[in-house]
């Protein structure tokens, strides 16, 4: 035995590896489960007491020598990553993370109420799933109306006699709601999901975002919603954006229009976006009907006011120039990232 460990002590001193794949090695043949040293130490067991004195001492020693020389030769390679026992390389690029983005129909909701927040109009909220009256009747729909028809709306209870349930079709309701609650005069913009029953293409959507606004006061007029209309493209489009008003019609506004702007992507001189027209459409518009503040318990005698509507994904397509209104709902994070510098 003796004899063996003089052998094996020669052969750790002269030890020198040149990777850790050698070391290791070195480590499971000398102090591994199945190791020399582990076998030396059963050996030691069937020794005679007189030999054990001495080998027992010598043996500790190997063992210690074993030990030290591994350690040492193993610090000679570098701190090690205690997970993967490989070399820590302090020169290898961090872990990116991705920051979120607002989602784009986001940013275009927040920049209309902003630009409304400037003129004085605060931001009011209501239910997505309406009663017939906020949402259709009290807005001097006709029983018959056909916007009232299934094909339009999505009904959550049909209760014959027209306290029908369904989820909003515009955010009209939420106009409604607020001239019940208060008192004239009103300066607010209604921004909100609102739902439709169309099959969903590159074109329509089932549910989709509008931005709806509220002015009533005493001599309200349709001069003053077309300057604050005007003024609203020139900050959301930027000035020297040309606007233009057609005749409508919506049951709760009279007279109605329609409001188009000169297209933003070609400025006009016509392109497939305005279908060679030069001009789109971006909302409806008029002076509030006199049956609806009636129906909500303003005298209409004494107040007049304007509406409005937008639909934001159309601002944004125009802003944006997107073209498949699925991708809104799509969550495609390609898609969505391309907005991350514009996070606020
Ligand atoms: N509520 C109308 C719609 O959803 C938009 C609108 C609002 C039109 C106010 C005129 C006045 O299409």
């Amino acid at each position: 035995m003796q004899e063996k460990i003089d052998q094996y002590t020669a052969e750790i001193n002269a030890f020198s590896p040149s990777n850790t794949d050698e070391l290791e090695a070195f480590r499971i043949k000398f102090l591994g489960t199945k190791g020399i040293i582990k076998d030396l130490f059963e050996q030691f067991k069937s020794v005679g007491p007189e030999e054990k004195r001495v080998l027992g001492k010598v043996l500790n020693q190997f063992k210690q020598l074993a030990e030290t020389s591994y350690n040492e030769r193993k610090e000679s390679f570098g701190p090690v990553s205690e997970t993967q026992g490989s070399v820590l390389d302090l020169t290898l690029p961090g872990q990116g993370f991705n920051l979120g983005s607002r989602h784009p129909l986001s940013l275009t909701r927040n920049e209309i109420i902003d630009i409304f927040k400037r003129l004085g109009f605060v931001v009011a909220e209501g239910p997505e799933i309406e009663d017939d009256w906020h949402n259709f009747s009290a807005l001097n729909f006709p029983q018959e109306h056909p916007a009232r028809d299934m094909q339009d709306t999505f009904f959550v209870k049909k209760n014959n006699g027209g306290d029908d349930i369904a989820l909003r079709t515009h955010t009209s309701s939420v106009q409604v709601r607020m001239m019940e609650n208060g008192k004239p005069p009103f300066r607010a913009i209604m921004p909100g999901r609102v739902y439709r029953n169309e099959a969903i293409s590159a074109r329509a959507h089932c549910f989709f975002h509008q931005v709806e606004g509220l002015y009533v006061d005493e001599n309200v007029s349709f001069a003053d919603l077309k300057q604050t209309l005007y003024h609203f493209v020139q900050e959301l489009y930027g000035e020297g954006t040309k606007v233009r008003f057609r005749p409508s019609y919506f049951p709760f506004t009279e007279p109605s229009a329609e409001m188009d702007i000169s297209c933003t992507i070609c400025g006009g001189s016509g392109c497939n976006m305005c279908k060679y027209t030069g001009w789109v459409e971006i909302l409806g518009c008029g002076m509030v009907d006199p049956n609806v503040l009636e129906n909500c318990h303003i005298d209409s005698k004494k107040y007049t006011g304007f509406a409005f509507g937008m639909g934001i994904e159309r601002i944004t397509n125009l802003k944006y120039v997107i073209k498949d209104l699925r991708l809104f709902s799509e969550n495609d994070v390609r898609f969505l990232k391309q907005f991350q510098t514009e996070i606020i």
